[in-house]
């Protein structure tokens, strides 16, 4: 007998990816070459100015507990930041740091909930999402969107799944894993719709900075007074400044409920790392380093579709923001590679691993059944190889 585990904690699912992980683990400790365009994380190290900043802070003994949300200084440059990049005028009170931007969602939907309240979650969407909003006694309701509109969610669609319990909606621009930006009319409707029904807007805009070919990122907080009173603005350092393993992100909304978030935070987390936040204060000094590793990404992608082009039995919705391609192989499935049925999109990215090593995500747990998702955080030359045995692979396929 051992200690019993919560009905909570056993309801929450985890990774359905980690049969795959184990596969790729498997197969490179055997020495073979597995391309990996399953991560989530940009490839490259944390800028060279940014470690230093860590280190400085480290040398001069910032080892201590910090305030709660965040230091001062850092509060205050994440307000300057989004007033540079949005015009918005946030107070430091009204920015909280916190420990990556998975912390600053929990908190937020923490905050925003009471036991069985509901939550708009256009579909496909990021995988935590739904377990976050059920870890904060919510309950997930997908508005499925589809490749026909761009996969953004519209009013019709928010309305239909709108009940007396609906108490938020949670926007993802750019967006995981469909690489949709939402633009200022289609935020402007689901600004409009929050409106009206009196609804809190959760907006995650941890991939802001990787637009591409022209096309902006929008934050709905920007719109209207009404809009940033309603709006919590999610984001972080992990994505634009290569700081996955750092945990550094933060929400900015209104001071009440950053209140709220602070209050929870310092039992459930306490202050994010010091260290990390002298880091992110270098980070925001120098816009240059992220425009660096966006420039490196926007070469990847042009290359990536440019591959994908044509491939019998797929298709995809090009996209315009973050570093993801949603591939659409739902026209592979019910065919056979060297006589094993390929029953779905599992067993579709289980067979790439492992006769040509190249792992992708099947779309299945972003609620994108019959896709695949590619990550582009490889090098050029990888994509290339990537794009040669995905040919060879798919040629294969009979039936
Ligand atoms: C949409 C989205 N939000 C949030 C996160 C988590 O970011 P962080 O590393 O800051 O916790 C991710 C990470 O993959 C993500 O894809």
């Amino acid at each position: 007998m051992g200690i019993r585990i919560s009905d909570k904690c056993r309801g929450i699912s985890p990774s359905a990816t980690l049969r795959l992980n184990a596969l790729v683990a498997e197969k490179r400790a055997q020495g073979q070459d597995v391309i990996s365009m399953a991560a989530g994380e940009p490839d490259m190290d944390t800028p060279e100015a940014i470690k230093a900043a860590a280190i400085r802070a480290l040398e001069e003994g910032k080892t201590k507990y910090t305030a709660t949300a965040g230091i001062p200084a850092l509060r205050q440059a994440i307000a300057d930041a989004l007033n540079k990049h949005h015009g918005l005028a946030y107070a430091p009170s009204e920015v909280m740091v916190s420990s990556g931007a998975k912390q600053a969602l929990i908190g937020c939907l923490t905050a925003v909930l009471n036991p069985g309240d509901e939550v708009l979650l256009p579909s496909p969407c990021w995988l935590s999402y739904p377990e976050l909003i059920r870890m904060a006694d919510g309950v997930p309701v997908l508005v499925e969107t589809t490749v026909g509109t761009g996969y953004v969610p519209d009013t019709k669609s928010l309305q239909a799944k709108l009940t007396g319990k609906t108490r938020a909606v949670l926007i993802n621009s750019p967006n995981n894993p469909t690489g949709a930006v939402y633009n200022r009319a289609e935020l402007e409707e689901i600004a409009a719709f929050a409106k009206t029904h009196d609804l809190a807007i959760i907006s995650d805009e941890i991939y802001d900075a990787f637009v591409y070919e022209g096309v902006c990122h929008v934050s709905v907080a920007s719109l209207s007074e009404d809009a940033k009173n309603r709006t919590v603005i999610v984001n972080g350092f992990s994505k634009s400044f290569a700081m996955t393993g750092w945990r550094l992100g933060y929400a900015a909304g209104p001071k009440g409920l950053i209140a709220a978030m602070d209050a929870y935070q310092s039992h459930a987390a306490g202050n994010p790392n010091s260290l990390a936040q002298y880091a992110g204060l270098a980070a925001l000094e120098d816009s240059h380093m992220a425009q660096g590793i966006v420039a490196a990404f926007a070469a990847r992608r042009k290359r990536l579709l440019a591959g994908l082009e044509g491939i019998p039995g797929t298709r995809f919705f090009p996209p315009q923001g973050a570093f993801y391609v949603l591939l659409d192989v739902s026209g592979l499935i019910g065919k056979s590679y060297q006589g094993q049925d390929i029953a779905d999109e599992m067993v579709f990215a289980e067979l790439l691993l492992e006769h040509q090593g190249v792992s992708v995500v099947p779309g299945g747990p972003f609620f994108a059944p019959g896709t695949c998702r590619l990550s582009y955080a490889v090098s050029e030359a990888r994509i290339d190889e990537a794009i040669r045995r995905l040919k060879a692979f798919v040629s294969q396929i009979a039936g």
